[in-house]
């Protein structure tokens, strides 16, 4: 199929798309997404073909409004208006008991369901005009970083979906957290657009899942399937340096030669004389840094790079986000000068 491209003035065409059963690129704030009819089964078993996403890998529902929540989800409880009142639309997946309404080839046969109220205008209009709930992953191809342009997406889906709506780059640029409410005290399953520290404001004590700091042991199985797969990898393998920046990029420059990639900070972008670098942002901002990242992560693909190096942020705010999908590119090869540096 030839994969058409809309803009927000296609809200009818996107929403007959849904409807009919298509893949529909989506933008949100966070990452583009790949849509279907959430409650149809087929149309969201398309979106594992199209994705090569493995089978026990559940999606996420988008919906436009909190009161969407008690049609899919059951026992909810107060604590998650209280987030969606706060937080809403925005960068926050809630993990709820599912109703049996939802279909297993979302859920991938869990008894729990993800669900989040993405805020871009032209995709709660596309939710609205549908009048489904919209089943999305991210829109890339599976292992690959994911797309936060309509370019990026064309990248991975051309030709594989009906179309993608272009509602320009991502404002946010990682993916959603996700916050299994399903549990006591409540779990952290992926950092993301909304920090940790913000969560904590409103439910106190979370639990960071181990999954999201360190690698999973043989057989271990993590609670959002998802974060077993390596992911966001370029083609060259990437090691990541935590530590100063000063330090970290002593340690890089020591290494780098002219096939080296170097993801880095502003402030060292000339640090590096003869690799090919990337720079994500100031080492202050953060917000900058999540957006930039998946774009980094991409940009060695195609060039001559055999090896990657990445300067990491600290764990503060965004920077848990920022500093586990670097973790999870490099598959978790990482290398931590210390505070002094080495
Ligand atoms: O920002 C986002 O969340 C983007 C945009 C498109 O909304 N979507 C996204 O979806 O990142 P995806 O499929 O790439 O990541 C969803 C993650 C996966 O790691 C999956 O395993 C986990 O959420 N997940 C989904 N449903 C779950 C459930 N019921 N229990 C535990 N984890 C779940
Ligand atoms: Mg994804």
């Amino acid at each position: 199929m030839k994969t058409r491209l809309l803009t927000g003035h296609d809200i009818p065409a996107a929403a007959a798309i849904l409807r009919e059963g298509g893949l529909l690129g989506i933008p949100t704030e966070t990452v583009y997404g790949l849509g279907a009819d959430g409650l149809n089964a087929e149309a969201v078993r398309h979106i594992f073909e199209a994705k090569g996403r493995p089978q026990d890998n559940p999606l996420i529902l988008h919906i436009p409004n909190a009161s969407w929540l008690s049609r899919y989800c059951h026992d909810v409880p107060a604590s998650a208006y209280a987030l969606a009142e706060r937080f809403w639309p925005g960068p926050l997946t809630m993990i709820l008991p599912r109703r049996e309404i939802v279909p297993d080839a979302v859920t991938c046969g869990l008894d729990t369901v993800g669900v989040r109220c993405p805020d871009h205008p032209v995709t709660l209009e596309i939710i609205r005009a549908a009048a489904v709930p919209v089943a999305a992953p991210s829109g890339n191809r599976s292992g690959r970083p994911s797309p936060t342009c309509a370019r990026h997406m064309l990248e991975d889906m051309e030709d594989r979906i009906d179309a993608i709506v272009d509602g320009g780059p991502c404002g946010v640029g990682v993916e959603s957290t996700i916050i299994d409410l399903t549990v006591t005290p409540p779990r952290l399953l992926r950092p993301g657009g909304l920090p940790l520290e913000e969560l904590e404001e409103v439910l106190g004590e979370i639990t960071v899942d181990k999954a999201v700091l360190s690698p999973l042991a043989a057989g271990e199985k993590p609670r959002a399937p998802g974060m077993k797969y390596r992911h966001y990898a370029p083609k060259a393998p990437v090691t990541v340096v935590t530590g100063p920046g000063e330090g970290t990029a002593r340690y890089i420059r020591e290494r780098a030669g002219e096939h080296t990639g170097v993801i880095c900070f502003d402030e060292f972008a000339e640090a590096f004389p003869n690799c090919v670098v990337e720079p994500i942002g100031s080492y202050a901002d953060k917000a900058e840094q999540a957006r930039r990242v998946f774009e980094a992560l991409r940009a060695f693909d195609g060039t001559a790079v055999t090896a990657i190096y990445a300067q990491c942020p600290g764990d503060a705010g965004l920077g848990l986000a920022v500093a586990n999908r670097l973790k999870k590119a490099a598959g978790f090869q990482i290398v931590d000068i210390g505070e002094d540096g080495i």
